[in-house]
């Protein structure tokens, strides 16, 4: 075989490997019922499960939300505060592939060099949008972080269950572990 091809082929090679690897978890429809897989987001102060969301909000984007156990709706945070029940996703995937680390408004940049961060939606024709967690009088909230929002800075939103606004300079995101390889 010439270097050439050689290459190209180790070249393809890598590139299945990285497209399998990093891309192990998926978004399914949610209409209020929790699918088997869905990715554990933390528990409340009531020690009931939350999940990972996704809405789409029409001209907006998709935003990252918050999905409480047996709640069909959720608050979103996208120009201003919206309660929806419609075009959700739930974040599903094997729970090895995800764990949280804690970033900030400034080294969160640093961490996108080093880690594959899972994208939980964009803004429309802007950035996208990691998911981050804060601690919050409900027990933990689920919102989104922005890639790099006014000055560069990555800041998070989200919403309590009151329908208050939350933002925090410090939080954790959700990291997807595509170097952990389960038993076989
Ligand atoms: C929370 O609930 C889980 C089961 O969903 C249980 O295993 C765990 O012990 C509970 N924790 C507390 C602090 O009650
Ligand atoms: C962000 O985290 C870094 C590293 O832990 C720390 O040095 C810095 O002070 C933090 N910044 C803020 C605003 O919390």
């Amino acid at each position: 075989m010439s270097k050439f091809v050689l290459s190209l082929v180790v070249f393809a090679s890598i590139a299945t490997l990285l497209v399998h690897s990093l891309k192990d978890y998926y978004w399914r429809d949610y209409d209020g019922e929790t699918p088997d897989d869905a990715v554990l987001g933390g528990h409340d102060k009531n020690n009931k499960s939350i999940y990972i969301g996704q809405a789409y909000v029409q001209n907006e984007g998709l935003v990252v939300v918050q999905i409480d156990q047996d709640q069909k709706s959720v608050y979103a945070e996208m120009e201003g505060i919206q309660h929806l029940d419609t075009n959700i996703k739930i974040l599903c995937g094997p729970p090895y592939l995800f764990y949280w680390m804690s970033s900030n408004i400034t080294k969160l940049h640093t961490d996108l060099k080093e880690k594959q961060l899972v994208v939980g939606g964009h803004e429309d024709g802007a950035k996208r949008y990691f998911v981050g967690r804060i601690k919050c009088p409900d027990g933990v909230c689920i919102g989104k972080v922005l890639e790099q929002g006014g000055d560069g800075k990555s800041i998070f939103y989200g919403v309590d269950r009151n329908g208050e606004q939350l933002k925090a300079d410090s939080y954790d995101v959700l990291v997807n572990d595509n170097s952990f390889v389960p038993n076989k």
